[in-house]
């Protein structure tokens, strides 16, 4: 049982061009993508440590700059950060999230963004702790009844279930599991549907009559008919929660002003459930699984919930004596950023170091691999929690962004960090997690950083 990764894959590094960039080794026609489709995670990893602060990716006919030296990424997401826009490689998503806020750019985006902003705000965030117990109470409930009956419990789709449960009763104040059943399957579907098209090599366009294509539309028309509902049912219901959901309804619903757009109040909702809850479930699966792979350290987990908590659920005011579970959230988020690759195109041209930049080049931040480049990390494959003790922070700023950089950095980072204090903790309350033995559990790099498959775990009582 092990994370089935190539430790002994170098790239081999062509000789310096004229552009002083080291490269990876490629073929013609087709680059660096034999390669790449080989072991992509291991391929950009081993890439950045062997390669310098910056090299050139070829895919096929698409170049792309890979920049790995933390100056070079300050550069371009603070520094001149206006030069950049996200790339064409988003657009798979664009049927889904339309001109939400992680596609739009420009003042679209900024006055998204502050309205948006608007829904993490202040007292809200304290509500926002009791709710996400509420939420996972059920959960443990079931987990207690499955561990009586010693059956095994999938993690990866229970915090899938859980986070975007949350991030609808927190944010829109709906539960999915009753009104809106359809929410989740949809959203399943969609995004692997999506996946496929990352790295395929040819996919059938959209508008072609596939059984595929069939499933996709109906998957999107669900989730359409998901935020008419509810919008609906907020109307009906008299009531405005300080919440998400009124925000928008505020600023694009009502029908006699000059700002009533149903379709960007549509695309901003989607593009919040997708953004807030995906990634969080990601990185959640992941630590379940590293902390059944480390005893000692989910021991010492156990032990700071159990002192801090005496059987009680968090509150809010307990989440910052909640210290160690932070640092193993932290180092899982490095070695499994669910972001795993930001990706940019250049609107004008620049300079990063000694490489000149070209108006339309386009620039791949990969947390994956400088979150493990060795020049930047002690032990970087090791899971060692203890790097992100206060008293042992070294790394350089611009070496670790989990929840992305400069302006565009994550909004619901700290709605994210609650979340998983309070999952872990009720979890840990409860349970202890054994892997099922037999499982080859690795990280596939798709729109997250996600597992292969389920991660089965045993159940007993903690
Ligand atoms: C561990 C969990 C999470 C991680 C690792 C994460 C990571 C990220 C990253 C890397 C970005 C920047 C993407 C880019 O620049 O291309 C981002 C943006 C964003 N995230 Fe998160 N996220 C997490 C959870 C959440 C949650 C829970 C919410 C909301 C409830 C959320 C809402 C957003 C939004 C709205 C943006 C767009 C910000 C903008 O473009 O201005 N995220 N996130």
């Amino acid at each position: 049982m092990a994370i089935a990764l190539n430790q002994n894959f170098t790239p081999t590094v062509e000789s310096q061009e004229n552009d002083g960039l080291r490269k990876p080794k490629a073929v013609p026609i087709l680059g660096s993508l034999p390669f790449i489709r080989k072991d992509p995670l291991n391929f950009f990893a081993s890439t950045a440590a062997a390669c310098g602060g910056a090299t050139e990716l070829s895919f096929g006919f698409e170049k792309v700059l890979m920049l790995t030296d933390p100056a070079y990424i300050r550069h371009v997401s603070v520094e001149n950060a206006k030069n950049y826009r996200k790339s064409k490689f988003y657009g798979p998503l664009k049927p889904l999230l339309g001109e939400g806020i992680l596609l739009a750019e420009g003042d679209e985006w900024l006055s998204q963004r502050q309205t948006a902003g608007k829904a993490f705000q202040g007292p809200e965030l304290k509500r926002f702790v009791t709710t996400m117990g509420d939420a996972a109470a059920p959960m443990i409930a079931r987990w207690h009844r499955k561990a009586a009956r010693g059956e095994p419990v999938d993690v990866t789709s229970e915090m899938f279930r859980l986070t975007l449960d949350i991030v609808l009763r927190c944010l829109f104040s709906v539960e999915v599991n009753e009104r809106y059943p359809d929410v989740y399957d949809a959203l399943t579907e969609i995004l692997r549907d999506t996946e496929k098209r990352i790295w395929a090599i040819a996919s059938p366009p959209r508008w072609m009559p596939t059984p595929g294509n069939a499933r996709y539309n109906a998957a999107l028309r669900t989730l359409d008919r998901f935020v008419l509902d509810i919008v609906e049912d907020r109307r009906a219901s008299g009531q405005r929660p300080n919440d998400f959901l009124q925000i928008l309804i505020d600023a694009y619903g009502d029908e006699s002003s000059d700002k009533f757009n149903p379709r960007l109040l549509r695309d901003q909702a989607l593009s919040m459930v997708l953004a807030g809850h995906d990634t969080t479930a990601n990185v959640l699966s992941w630590v379940l699984f590293e902390l059944s792979k480390n005893p000692v350290i989910a021991r010492q987990l156990k032990d700071e919930v159990d002192t801090v908590l005496e059987g009680r659920r968090p509150a809010f005011e307990d989440l910052s004596k909640l210290p160690f579970i932070k640092m193993v959230f932290d180092e899982t988020a490095r070695l499994y950023p669910p972001a795993w690759t930001l990706s940019r195109t250049a609107v004008g041209d620049d300079q990063v170091g000694n490489h000149q930049i070209k108006s339309g080049d386009n620039i791949m931040l990969c947390a994956y691999a400088v979150h493990r480049k060795p020049s930047l990390w002690r032990n970087p494959e090791g899971f060692d929690p203890y790097r992100f003790a206060e008293a042992n922070k070294s790394h350089q700023q611009y070496a670790y962004f989990p929840f992305g950089l400069g302006a565009r950095t994550c909004l619901g980072a700290r709605f994210a960090l609650m979340e998983s204090i309070v999952i872990i903790a009720m979890i840990f309350q409860s349970f202890r997690l054994e892997l099922v033995p037999g499982q080859v559990i690795r990280p596939e790099p798709m729109l997250t950083l996600r597992p292969n498959g389920p991660i089965n775990m045993a159940l007993s009582g903690a």
